[in-house]
């Protein structure tokens, strides 16, 4: 069974095709971060328009990579939220007209389980069950998975995602959209030792998260710099504050692992959505891995950020358990 997957909703348009047997055949993405960067965030309107633009001659092009017709697919599944409303309608009407025109059936997928399945798209994947740390700009959530469809949250933020907190936290350093990796890099170059910044709700008992602190933190550290204006806090101060940010943030979702999979006794740690891109927290994790005795598994770099091999794929593990989960009804919701 083929299916075509189509994700739209943020600033990325994401097309793919996934094959039951044969694994993922061919993916093709297009970024919209170049249009959104002067901005200084996305613009929900040209996202949509970008989407529009994007979507069919990515999808020839996923089609001649994989050199399969538009007949041969047999279902359709796009990503049908959360997400920004426009853009998601943008991706929903393409994935249900072309449906409709092949006479197939198509199925809305959830964003977040698109993210939580990636890594399964790996060489290496992760057998269930598994503990899913799920980071991304929206969500930051700590998942129990026992297979597919069979998720218990066990914890989550109670304000802010961690791609949130390093978003906003680089856009307060004067960095550039998306702040994530570009903190990151940054931090490369601070001073661990310079700022101790607070690491939010790392003692509490539960599995939950709290970063609009740490944020703030960083807004106070700003705020009292001598020269009180961003714009001339050198560049060795901007590193040290990013580095401040970035271990406390990777220290908190680092413990919270530990502790997630203490309480649980698993020993497979999977990290999906984003932030999981990002290398200090991998190099935190895999250290703690091989101090703990448990495994850690990320998706493909590629497939860290909003991609259509996830939704293909997540679509093409939920018809596998239902067939009846793609449907001929193209009044699609989002
Ligand atoms: O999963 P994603 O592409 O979109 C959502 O579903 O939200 O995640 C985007 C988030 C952004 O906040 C971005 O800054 C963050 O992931 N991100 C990173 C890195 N790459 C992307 N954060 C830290 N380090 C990175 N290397
Ligand atoms: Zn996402």
């Amino acid at each position: 069974m083929i299916v075509l997957g189509v994700e739209s909703s943020c600033d990325e348009t994401g097309l793919a095709l996934y094959d039951t047997q044969r694994g993922l055949l061919s993916h093709a993405l297009h970024s919209q971060v170049a249009m959104h960067e002067e901005y200084g965030g996305v613009v929900p309107e040209l996202a949509s328009r970008d989407h529009i633009r994007r979507a069919i001659p990515l999808l020839e092009e996923t089609l001649s990579r994989a050199n399969v017709a538009m007949a041969d697919i047999d279902a359709i599944a796009y990503t049908q939220g959360p997400g920004l409303a426009g853009a998601l309608l943008v991706g929903s009407s393409i994935a249900c007209s072309l449906a409709l025109a092949l006479d197939k059936p198509v199925l809305g997928v959830h964003h977040l389980e698109g993210h939580l399945l990636s890594p399964l798209l790996a060489s290496d994947p992760p057998q269930f069950p598994f503990i899913a740390l799920l980071v991304s700009g929206g969500h930051t959530q700590l998942m129990r998975v026992d297979g597919v469809g069979q998720y218990t949250l066990l914890g989550e933020t109670l304000d802010d995602a961690a791609g949130e907190a390093f978003d906003k936290s680089a856009k307060l350093l004067g960095l550039g959209y998306p702040g994530g990796p570009a903190i990151s890099r940054l931090a490369e170059f601070g001073d661990p030792l310079a700022y101790k910044l607070p690491r939010p709700m790392l003692h509490s008992k539960d599995f939950n998260f709290s970063f609009s602190g740490l944020k703030t933190a960083v807004l106070t550290v700003v705020k009292n710099h001598d020269e009180k204006v961003i714009a001339n806090i050198c560049e060795q101060d901007k590193a040290n504050i990013a580095r401040g940010f970035v271990d406390a943030i990777v220290d908190v979702l680092t413990a919270k692992c530990i502790s997630v999979l203490r309480h649980t006794g698993l020993k497979r740690l999977v990290i999906a959505g984003g932030v999981g891109a990002n290398a200090q927290l991998r190099a935190s994790l895999n250290a703690a891995a091989s101090a703990k005795k448990f495994r850690v598994f990320y998706p493909e770099l590629e497939f860290c950020t909003d991609n259509g091999a996830m939704i293909a794929f997540a679509g093409a593990m939920r018809l596998q358990i239902n067939p009846d989960a793609a449907k001929r009804d193209y009044s699609f919701n989002v």
